[in-house]
């Protein structure tokens, strides 16, 4: 892993001391000569040929619905691009490590913070004063300038006026009185805390990358932690009251009932909270929406020792230690390793390419052989 040099003289505990959920940073020249791997058409040709979620924005676009931002999602076709006004549009394409691998070499000075924690890297490509409106996202970012110029204007005083934009398909600032501002130019990186609204334009054409963190809500993973339970015993049992008093009025849900009825609930969440770290390992592991079919499970695959392989960036791997065990997840599955297997699963979090050299002494053993020849039958990894 190599998390040197992205914040320049700025290390990077002091990046999470000071600046992580906090500031934001401008780093000039995070990445040195950046240049594109792709073009504007390349990457309409991306939106229109896969699944990668993409939206077009158009602002002042009157026609036909009268507002002044337009927002057009995926699937698109040709005509979507060909017709496009030649300033104040946008077109932004997520998750796009999953279909270009390469560009994990983007996401990978983040790996300081836990995979599990990064989302996705989305990239923009605005033609001139382009823009997706001001606007507040829930959600750490670090935008990296791709190519070309982008003004960025943030507000960074906690009292603002929130409302929005009335009627329109995306969640833009009415009033956006900027607190900062930056241009960035190719390779220049902004980061930005969560809840810290934004507005970028560009001036010319350029390309604008978004590596995007995952901030799970308290709902959306208690919601999911329930949903394991349908199976569980604990879970099955009802409500009984052999030693039901008379009442008074028949209308009363008595405070008696009313602890009973949470004593049940809570003794049955109670027992569950020993599962809740394998859940978690789990749930953190399990892609998200939908992976690019290259490589069809094939249970017949075997593990050459003399092949190179590759990880599918889809592919999310976690570990948790716990006492001598080591609890290895992928792809929302769990598996239970000896401790003593932990440098090895260490490797195999970490690395997206693992060359036949670097594979011999991790093969070696059994137990690591099996789950590698696993992941390869199941289409995670491949040579
Ligand atoms: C963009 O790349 O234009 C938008 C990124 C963002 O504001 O989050
Ligand atoms: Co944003």
């Amino acid at each position: 892993m190599n998390t040197t040099s992205i914040f320049g003289d700025l290390s990077i505990e002091d990046f999470l001391a000071n600046y992580w959920q906090k500031k934001p940073l401008v780093i000039r020249n995070a990445f040195p000569d950046y240049e594109m791997p792709f073009t504007a058409e390349e990457l309409a040709g991306l939106a229109i040929d896969t699944d990668a979620p993409s939206r077009i924005i158009i602002e002042n676009g009157l026609a036909p619905k009268n507002q002044p931002w337009q927002v057009k999602l995926s699937p698109f076709e040709d005509e979507d691009f060909t017709t496009l006004p030649d300033s104040h549009c946008t077109f932004l394409v997520n998750d796009l490590e999953r279909y270009i691998p390469e560009l994990g070499n983007l996401m990978e000075p983040f790996r300081f913070i836990p995979d599990w924690r990064i989302d996705d890297l989305m990239v923009s490509y605005a033609e001139d004063q382009g823009s997706v409106g001001p606007h507040n996202d829930e959600y750490d970012v670090f935008l990296i300038q791709g190519e070309g110029k982008r003004r960025w204007k943030v507000i960074t005083r906690e009292n603002y006026d929130k409302t929005l934009i009335p009627d329109l398909d995306i969640a833009l600032l009415k009033e956006f009185e900027a607190d900062e501002e930056w241009l960035l130019e190719t390779g220049d990186m902004l980061y930005l805390p969560p809840n810290m609204p934004h507005f970028g334009r560009a001036e010319g054409p350029c390309f604008t990358f978004s590596v995007g963190f995952r901030a799970p809500q308290t709902l959306e993973l208690t919601q999911s932690w329930l949903e394991t339970f349908s199976q569980q015993s604990g879970f099955k049992e009802r409500f009984s009251d052999a030693n039901r008093s008379l009442q008074k009025n028949s209308g009363e849900i008595s405070q008696k009932d009313i602890q009973t009825l949470s004593q049940m609930m809570q003794s049955a969440l109670q027992k569950e909270q020993q599962n809740l770290p394998l859940f978690l390992g789990k749930y953190l592991t399990e892609a998200r929406g939908e992976t690019p079919e290259i490589n069809e499970p094939d249970s017949s695959q075997v593990f050459h020792k003399e092949t190179d392989y590759e990880r599918e960036s889809w592919l999310r791997l976690a570990y948790i230690e716990d006492n001598n065990t080591l609890h290895f997840f992928a792809d929302g599955q769990h598996v239970e390793l000896p401790l003593k297997l932990k440098p090895d699963i260490q490797e195999l979090c970490e690395n997206y390419y693992f060359t036949s050299e670097s594979l011999k002494p991790l093969t070696k053993n059994a137990v690591f052989k099996k789950l590698f020849t696993q992941l390869i039958q199941q289409g995670a990894i491949h040579p």
